[in-house]
């Protein structure tokens, strides 16, 4: 079985073939980055525009370079939600429509359990149960996953997600969307800083997050500043030092806590390359996984992953077009 992913649900426009015997055959992104970078964050109507633009050429194209006609897709997998709705708007209506042309199923997929899942694409191996962090622009969610439907959400942001901080105070140093990247970039210049900032609900006694305090204190520390690209590194270094202390205590201590060998790390903010270096150093007997870098991004891959996973599930194939801005998941 042959299914097409399709993810849409901000600032990506991503297509992926999967095969069901073979795995994943191919994929393509599509980054609207440039086009949100000026405004320090996504603006959703030009998201929407571009998606509009994108998704059939980019659909020609992976179908081209992979050798795969129209006719040989077996089952559509396309993200319903959570996200920002123009863009899913735009995704359901271009996948039901082409499922609808081809007399196939289009399956609808929650953004949060695909990424959740995208450490199985590479790592074939690995099956539930495993814990998960889920660290995205939108979403800061821990979890333990039972099996392929059953989940319990230990933690999540109280306020901002990790990611979302990444972004909001890579802008007050200037630095362009998407922060995260940028941040991590110029706190690798360095091996040290002079400042401090705290670790928010590092020693709480649930599995929650909070970022924001954390925000609004490295914002008044900036603000404090006539920035020079040494202090911008000094103030990304400990930064990020903060968030990773936060995320890799409370996931490794859930992970004690619940008696779980295998964790899963996913997500944007899972790219950042000191977070999978201190996670590998720090996990002690516990394995630890993560996606493709180019997977912990969003892209279409794990959106036809999933499909494949869910594609037993009885679906409901209706025309009706009902993306949901909030996740079903949590
Ligand atoms: O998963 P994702 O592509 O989109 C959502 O579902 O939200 O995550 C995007 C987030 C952005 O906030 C971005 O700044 C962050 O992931 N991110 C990073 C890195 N690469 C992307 N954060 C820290 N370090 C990185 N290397
Ligand atoms: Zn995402």
């Amino acid at each position: 079985m042959i299914v097409l992913g399709i993810e849409s649900s901000c600032d990506e426009t991503g297509l992926a073939l999967y095969d069901s015997h073979n795995g994943l055959i191919g994929h393509i992104v599509s980054s609207q980055h440039n086009i949100h970078a000026k405004y320090g964050g996504v603006v959703p109507e030009l998201a929407s525009r571009d998606h509009v633009l994108k998704l059939i050429p980019l659909l020609d194209t992976l179908l081209k370079r992979e050798n795969i006609k129209l006719k040989d897709i077996d089952l559509i997998a396309f993200t319903n939600g959570p996200g920002l709705l123009g863009p899913l708007l735009i995704g359901a209506s271009f996948a039901k429509s082409l499922a609808w042309s081809l007399g196939i199923k289009a399956i609808e997929i929650d953004h949060l359990e695909a990424h959740i899942f995208s450490a199985m694409i590479s790592n074939t191996k690995l099956k539930p149960p495993f814990l998960s962090l889920l660290v995205s622009g939108g979403h800061t969610l821990l979890s333990v996953i039972k099996d392929n439907s059953n989940y319990k959400i230990l933690g999540k942001s109280l306020d901002d997600s990790a990611g979302e901080v990444f972004d909001k105070v890579a802008r007050q140093l200037g630095l362009s969307y998407p922060g995260g990247p940028k941040i991590s970039m110029h706190a690798g210049k360095i091996q040290s800083s002079k400042f401090s900032f705290p670790r928010p609900m590092i020693n709480s006694d649930c599995f929650n997050f909070s970022f924001s305090g954390l925000k609004t204190h490295v914002g008044l520390e900036i603000k404090k500043q006539k920035l020079s690209p040494k202090l911008v590194s000094e103030i990304s270094f400990e930064f990020e030092n903060a968030i990773l202390d936060v995320l890799i205590s409370k996931t490794l201590s859930a992970a004690q806590k619940y008696e779980i060998d295998n964790i899963v790390i996913v997500g944007g903010v899972s790219a950042n390359k000191k977070l999978r270096k201190r996670f590998q150093k720090e996990k002690g007997s516990r394995n630890i996984f993560f996606p493709d870098i180019s997977f912990s991004t969003d892209n279409g891959a794990m959106i036809a992953f999933m499909g494949y996973l869910k594609s037993s599930d009885s679906i409901e194939n209706s025309l009706e077009i009902k993306p949901s801005p909030v996740s079903r998941f949590i």
